[in-house]
């Protein structure tokens, strides 16, 4: 039978707000149970609302956890294993700029937690479920801002990242938690090839959304003078509905999307050494086996 969503279960984090919120319209569409995750009830109830009402499927459910922290991405993933089956889609989608250096709880760099070590734990807590629920995918919403990253495995809590021009170090620290997301793709794809579980990433594109609003009045009034050169949310997540629904992708793995075709990512996201190297920085950071 060939691949389709209708019946399966999808989870999608930071369904909230921009991408996420629309590509769980997106796969609700297709017929599937969406779960989403978001860290506040108010913006979860109303994100559920708009995605029942935008897709006309009344099979969405919320989770809530906070992925600043190592132990609101377990709490999380315990919340969908003792909720819910089977695990045929697993979107991880949430995100942050910051244009000052920021330390979470566990002591990481916040943009290199969320954007990175949540995928990784995230997926790795879930990955037994989605190996018994093949076929199943996996499908991590990365950037070409990955061009501007620079992966320093003795900075990877960007302690020196942020220096420089500020926003110029900024786009970096962005920049390399979104080479991470590749990086950690090419290496999850390799350890899944012939599981029926595969793993690709997406860029989305430029899109006006929520995304840097967090950063006072610098972050909003650039976001602002952007806005009418960037995609709506529902174009930015043309691709992460494309690589999670379309049947003729069932065996692609380890690919780079881009506009709903596969793209060549920069040299330093190719790089297997490198790409095993930080799963097992990560492993030992957010302290489980590699
Ligand atoms: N926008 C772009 O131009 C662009 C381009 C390339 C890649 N991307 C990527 O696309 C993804 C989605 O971003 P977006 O543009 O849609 O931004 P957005 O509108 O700001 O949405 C981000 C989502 O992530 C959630 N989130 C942020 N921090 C979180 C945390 N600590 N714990 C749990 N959830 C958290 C937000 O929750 P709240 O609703 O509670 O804030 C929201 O649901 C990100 O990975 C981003 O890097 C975006």
């Amino acid at each position: 039978m060939s691949w389709t969503l209708e019946g399966r279960t999808c989870l999608v984090t930071g369904a909230t707000s921009g991408i996420g919120q629309e590509t769980a319209i997106g796969l609700a569409g297709e017929g599937a149970h969406v779960v989403i995750a978001g860290r506040d009830p108010q913006r979860a109830d109303a994100a559920r609302e708009d995605i029942v009402r935008n897709s006309g499927n009344d099979r969405v459910d919320t989770l809530l956890a906070d992925f600043s922290s190592l132990a609101g991405v377990r709490k999380l993933a315990d919340a969908f294993l003792s909720t819910h089956g089977a695990l045929h889609v697993l979107v991880n989608n949430a995100g942050i700029v910051n244009l000052r250096r920021e330390v979470t709880e566990d002591g990481f760099e916040a943009t290199f937690a969320v954007n990175h070590l949540a995928y990784f734990l995230l997926t790795r807590l879930l990955e037994t479920r989605l190996r018994e629920s093949a076929p199943a995918r996996v499908v991590s919403v990365a950037s070409d801002a990955h061009r501007f990253g620079r992966l320093d495995l003795d900075d990877l809590q960007s302690e020196r990242g942020y220096g420089g021009i500020p926003l110029v170090g900024a786009m970096r620290v962005y920049g390399t938690s979104k080479l991470a997301n590749i990086l950690f793709t090419r290496e999850l794809a390799r350890r899944l090839a012939g599981s029926g579980v595969t793993a690709n990433c997406v860029h989305p594109g430029p899109v006006a959304t929520r995304l840097g609003t967090n950063n006072g009045t610098a972050g909003r009034v650039v976001t602002g003078l952007l806005r009418p050169f960037f995609l709506t949310p529902a174009q930015g997540a043309e691709t992460s509905i494309y690589v999670a629904a379309a049947p003729e992708l069932e065996s692609v793995n380890g690919a780079y999307f881009a506009k709903k075709r596969q793209l060549e990512p920069s040299s330093a996201a190719r790089n297997d050494d490198l790409a095993r190297s930080l799963w097992e920085a990560s492993s030992r950071l957010v302290g489980i086996e590699a």
